[in-house]
C-alpha cells in the first residue's frame, strides 16, 4: 500500500462547538492505482486530505489509528521532515480552486520553476527544461512558460497547475476538483488528459469530487463519503452496475451519465445534517426514502457486500430492491425530507 489511514477523524473547533468534519475513515490507495472520493459539497472531501498534507488551519485536531504513506507513520515525522521529504516529492496536490491560486504578477513558467526548486535541487536551466517538458505533457505549448496568468482561460490554468504537481513525479497526485467551474467541454478535455497522463506514467492518484460522473470512467476504485463518513466503497465498475448504499443510488440520479444520455435527473431532497456536536444513527436517514427506525437510532458500520466492496447501510441485503425503487422519481418525492 501506497498511502494507508485507519479510523482517521478530524474536527474543527468552533465557538459553536466542534465540527466533525471527518469520522473514522478508512481508506487505502495501492501503487499505480486511481481512487475517487464523491460526495456533496461540505462531507468532509477537503479536510480529509488536508489533514494528510498538514494544511489544516489551527485548531483542527486530527486522531487517527493509522496513518501511513510507504509504510513510514506520517504522525511521527517533523513538519520539517515531511516538508522536504514527502510534499511534493511523494505527494502532491492540485488544490481546490488551484486556478485562483496562481499569482497573478509572476509568469506561470516561473512559479513551476520557482516550486520545483524549492524541494529539489535543480539549476535554472534543468528546470526550465523539465517545465517546458510538463507543459508539454499537460497540452500546453512550451512556449506559454514565459506568459502571465491573465493570459491564460481557466482551464489552461488547471492544466499549468497539474503540470505543477507532476514536477517532481510523486508517486501519489492528489487532485481536489480538477474540472469543478469549468465548461463541460474543458472538462471533458481535462479528463481525457488526466487518463492520458495515467496510461504514461505509474503515479497513482486521488482524485476529489462532488460529481460522481467524473470519476466514473477514471477511477479503480471510488469511495463514497457523506457527513464526513465513508458510506460505501467499491471497485468502480460494481459501484456503478450493483451500488448498495442509498445516498450513492440518490447521487448516481442526480449526476447527468455519460451512458444514459438525456435521463431526467433526480436530485437528493433536502441537505446535508449539520456536523456540529457529531451526528447519531445513520447520517442519510434523514434524507433517505428506506430509512426505518433502527436508521435513526443506530449507525451502520461498513460491511462486506462482495470482496472489495463495503457498504455502511442497514438495509444493505435489499441493494437489489432499493436499486430498482430508488430509480424511479415518486421514491425520492415521498421521503420524509421531500415533505
Ligand atoms: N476552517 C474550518 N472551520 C470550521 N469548519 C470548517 C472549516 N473548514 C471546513 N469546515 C467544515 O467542515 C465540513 C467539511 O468541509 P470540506 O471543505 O472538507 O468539505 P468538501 O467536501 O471539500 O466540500 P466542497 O465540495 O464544498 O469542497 C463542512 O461542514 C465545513 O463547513
Ligand atoms: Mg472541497
Amino acid at each position: 500500500m501506497l498511502l494507508d489511514l485507519n479510523d482517521l477523524c478530524v474536527s474543527y473547533a468552533t465557538r459553536a462547538g466542534a465540527v466533525h468534519a471527518v469520522e473514522d475513515v478508512r481508506l487505502s490507495i495501492a501503487e499505480d492505482e486511481v481512487v475517487g472520493i464523491a460526495g456533496e459539497s461540505g462531507c468532509g472531501k477537503t479536510t480529509l486530505i488536508k489533514s494528510l498534507l498538514r494544511l489544516l488551519p489551527k485548531g483542527a485536531r486530527v486522531t487517527a489509528d493509522r496513518l501511513a504513506f510507504k509504510d513510514r507513520d506520517l504522525p511521527k515525522m517533523s513538519d520539517r521532515d515531511f516538508r522536504r521529504q514527502i510534499m511534493w516529492n511523494e505527494i502532491s496536490l492540485v488544490p481546490q480552486s488551484a486556478q485562483a491560486s496562481l499569482n497573478p504578477v509572476y509568469r506561470v513558467g516561473d512559479q513551476i520553476i520557482e516550486a520545483i526548486q524549492e524541494h529539489a535541487d535543480m539549476s535554472n536551466a534543468a528546470a526550465r527544461a523539465r517545465v517546458e517538458e510538463l507543459f508539454d505533457l499537460v497540452g500546453l505549448e512550451p512556449r506559454l512558460i514565459t506568459t502571465y496568468p491573465h493570459e491564460f482561460s481557466g482551464g489552461m490554468r488547471q492544466r499549468a497547475m497539474i503540470a505543477m504537481a507532476l514536477a517532481l513525479d510523486p508517486a501519489l497526485v492528489i487532485m481536489d476538483e480538477p474540472t469543478t467551474g469549468l465548461d463541460v467541454l474543458v472538462q471533458e478535455r481535462i479528463i481525457r488528459k488526466i487518463r492520458e497522463l495515467r496510461e504514461r506514467s505509474r503515479n497513482s492518484i486521488l482524485l476529489i469530487t462532488h460529481d460522481i460522473s467524473v470519476i466514473a470512467e477514471m477511477s479503480d476504485r471510488i469511495a463514497i463519503m457523506y457527513a464526513g463518513q465513508i458510506m460505501e466503497m467499491a471497485p468502480a465498475i460494481d459501484l456503478f452496475e450493483e451500488p448498495v448504499h442509498p445516498y450513492t443510488l440518490g447521487l448516481k440520479n442526480a449526476f447527468p451519465s455519460i451512458k444514459q444520455i438525456g435521463k431526467p435527473l433526480i436530485s437528493i431532497p433536502g441537505s446535508p445534517p449539520s456536523l456540529l456536536g457529531g451526528v447519531t444513527g445513520c447520517p442519510f436517514a434523514e434524507r433517505c426514502p428506506f430509512a426505518v427506525e433502527q436508521c435513526l437510532a443506530e449507525r451502520p458500520a461498513l460491511k462486506e457486500i462482495a470482496p472489495g466492496h463495503v457498504a455502511a447501510c442497514h438495509r444493505s441485503d435489499e441493494a437489489k430492491s432499493m436499486r430498482i425503487k430508488a430509480a424511479e422519481k415518486e421514491t425520492w418525492q415521498s421521503s420524509k425530507s421531500a415533505a
